[in-house]
């Protein structure tokens, strides 16, 4: 028999009903509860609030499960690809050969960025912050792309695959032509004949009369990097995306909205973190043991960055598969990062620490993602950058459920009104 919930409110109980997911997650359903009590629930940063029902992602904490359309990501990042992944996380399945190469195509027709877009990037400061530039460069693709940006469901979910293609390739050129107008050096244009990792690469190293080309290692750790990112249930700016998109706002002011929440340094920005803590544990001389007791102190700014998540509670599935891919392109490339040492040492000490385990705080994605990145000649400023290019099709998939979802209402929470109570209108005495 289903179970059943009520809440009790002074000598009154109203019954509420139980919803249950496929893999079992549970949730008391209060959308009445207001009408019927005028009651709210009240959850402060919405850690016990499921604001949706959603086919994309299944995500459990406590057991270290990721899985994307049901598929777990260990089979993902070792079997498949970001391009193919993001269709599976668009569309639900994996793509047969022929919708992959068509995917896969229409990529390659609109990686372009055409000549009055790209007069945009001069309207910019050379070191204004590249998520700044990112999130707003994507939001003007609603401008130059009218048509596919109308505010109306039904007719952007009618040219959703367009819209869809448009948005992931372009976030990827956009990137690299940031990289290279911050450097001061001239746009590579993407190449219709290579695939999408290696055409990023190749857009942002091309020297001058030398053309990168990127060896099949590299190529492989960005997309391992990017699927790892592709998608994680409802985090900020995913949640972000899905409240912007609730309003009938189209997907490029959507992903716009996605690339700004994500610049956050407690959401997107943790992977730059790890970097200059190792870093600065390397210049201090230190074996991390220093900064290990001074991240038992409690201190926010002290924190160990890349462990512990909000979520996981056990271990971060993608850590793990970070980790070893991070050893694997290193010896590949024969690198050997003094950096990299000092991860795996602070990572061993803590995973020791009665500290760290008994707060159940293990390697989050970007313990050890940075180093990768440093590996693959990313600088730090572009970090969160390349997380918003893995993430794209997470937040595509996200929009385009509420887009879709004919029973769905605007994202409108309530509040507990805790300011002064009503009074009057009195001019301040200093006003003449
Ligand atoms: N180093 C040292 N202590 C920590 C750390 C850490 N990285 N993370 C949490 N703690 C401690 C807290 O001080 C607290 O201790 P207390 O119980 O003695 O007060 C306890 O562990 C619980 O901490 P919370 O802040 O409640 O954990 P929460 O789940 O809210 O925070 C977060 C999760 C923000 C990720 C946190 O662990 C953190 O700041 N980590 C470092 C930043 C980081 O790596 N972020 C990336 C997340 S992954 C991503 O966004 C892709």
């Amino acid at each position: 028999m289903a179970p059943t919930a009520s809440i009790r409110l002074g000598d009154k109980d109203y019954p509420l009903p139980v919803m249950v997911g496929t893999e079992g997650e549970k949730a008391v359903d209060v959308r009445k509860l207001r009408a019927e009590t005028g009651y709210i629930c009240y959850d402060q940063g919405y850690g016990n609030t499921g604001s949706c029902e959603s086919a994309i992602t299944y995500l459990d904490g406590d057991n270290g499960i990721l899985r994307h359309r049901g598929i777990p990501i260990e089979q993902l990042a070792h079997k498949s690809d970001f391009v193919e992944t993001a269709y599976l996380i668009i569309y639900g399945e994996l793509p047969n050969a022929e919708k992959r190469k068509a995917f896969g195509m229409l990529l390659r027709q609109h990686a372009a960025i055409e000549t009055q877009m790209q007069r945009i990037f001069e309207g910019y400061p050379t070191k204004a912050p590249p998520m700044a530039m990112l999130s707003s460069i994507v939001a003007s693709l609603a401008a130059h792309y009218p048509d596919l940006a109308t505010n109306n469901f039904e007719k952007d979910l009618a040219s959703f695959e367009l819209a869809a293609a448009i948005t992931i390739s372009k976030v990827r050129t956009i990137a690299a032509m940031i990289y290279r107008y911050q450097k001061g050096l001239p746009y590579v244009f993407p190449k219709q004949d290579l695939p999408f990792c290696d055409n990023f690469l190749h857009m942002m190293f091309t020297e001058p009369y030398k053309d990168y080309v990127a060896e099949p290692e590299v190529a492989r750790a960005l997309n391992m990097l990017l699927l790892l990112h592709a998608d994680h249930e409802q985090n900020c700016s995913t949640a972000t995306v899905r409240t912007v998109g609730s309003s009938a706002a189209n997907l490029f002011t959507a992903v716009s909205a996605g690339i700004c929440a994500l610049s956050g340094p407690l959401h997107g920005g943790a992977n730059s973190a790890v970097l200059q803590m190792l870093q600065s544990i390397y210049d201090e001389g230190d074996d991390g043991t220093r900064f290990i007791a001074a991240a038992k102190q409690g201190s926010k700014a002290g924190r160990l960055m890349g462990f512990g998540h909000a979520v996981y509670r056990n271990f971060d599935p993608r850590a793990r598969i970070v980790g070893e891919a991070c050893e694997d392109l290193l010896n590949k490339l024969g690198i050997k990062d003094p950096l990299l040492a000092i991860a795996k040492k602070l990572e061993e000490a803590a995973l020791k620490d009665d500290y760290f385990l008994s707060r159940k705080l293990y390697p989050n994605v970007d313990f050890y993602s940075g180093i990768i990145m440093r590996a693959l000649g990313i600088p730090v400023s572009m970090f969160t950058v390349i997380f918003a290019i893995g993430r794209t099709p997470g937040w595509i998939a996200n929009w385009r459920e509420v887009a879709a979802n004919p029973k769905g209402r605007i994202y409108r929470p309530r509040q507990i009104y805790v300011g002064p109570v009503k009074r009057d209108y009195v001019l301040m005495a200093d006003r003449p």
